[in-house]
């Protein structure tokens, strides 16, 4: 980190700033394999949100970040930690600014969702609160991604073209105790958003 810097705190607390914006600032945080589901999860949750309960929500996807904010980053296993550093950073700043941010990343190291949850929840000196954190476990079975491969990587995995593929030469952790756990090969997709936002009101996180 570099010296010399100083924090400057906002004249606006966060409280303020959900009363005056009339939702409150939270991280969805979608995890699970490749061709498990997230990013079309992500896209219709952001759309109900917006669509039905005029929610500010925004998404952050693994491949459209890796285009430009990341594309210095690959898939080893210090970069995916980068990778999920940054996103995570990120997530905060829309959730600060009284946003929904929805995030879909394969995230495949628990440390580091640990890590992101710990980022929002714990507030740091001259923040007022926290900020929800909400993990989502879009729960496939390797094989079943395999099957659909929609992009033909678990084919170049197998086949050794692309190495530390996740589910096949990288791990994944699955997460212990997310607070939404999606069977994503056993539910449609409408049933699975409804599954996120029924939480999400159960918590009172929606307006
Ligand atoms: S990570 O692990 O969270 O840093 O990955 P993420 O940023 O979500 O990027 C995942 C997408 O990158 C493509 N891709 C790979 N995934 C896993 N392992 C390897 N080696 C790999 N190489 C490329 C793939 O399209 C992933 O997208 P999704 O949407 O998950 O299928």
């Amino acid at each position: 980190m570099a010296t010399n810097i100083t924090y400057h705190a906002s004249g606006v607390t966060r409280s303020e700033r959900s009363a005056l914006r009339n939702q409150r600032g939270l991280t969805i945080w979608l995890t699970g394999l490749s061709a498990s589901g997230k990013s079309t999860l992500a896209v219709e949750l952001e759309h109900q949100l917006l669509r039905d309960r005029g929610v500010a929500a925004y998404r952050l996807d693994g491949d459209n970040v890796r285009f430009g904010l990341n594309k210095d980053l690959g898939f080893s296993e210090a970069d995916r930690n980068e990778n999920i550093r940054r996103i995570a950073e990120v997530a905060k700043l829309f959730a600060d600014s009284a946003s929904v941010a929805i995030t879909s990343f394969i995230s495949p190291y628990q440390a580091d969702r640990d890590t992101a949850r710990k980022l929002h929840e714990v507030a740091t000196p001259g923040e007022d609160s926290g900020l929800p954190f909400v993990e989502v476990y879009v729960d496939v079975p390797v094989d079943v991604a395999e099957k659909r491969d929609p992009k033909g990587l678990y084919k170049k995995a197998r086949e050794g073209v692309i190495k530390e593929f996740t589910g096949i030469s990288a791990p994944y952790e699955a997460p212990a105790n997310p607070e939404v756990h999606i069977k994503n090969h056993e539910v449609p997709v409408q049933e699975a958003v409804q599954q996120i936002i029924a939480y999400l009101d159960k918590q009172g996180y929606l307006p």
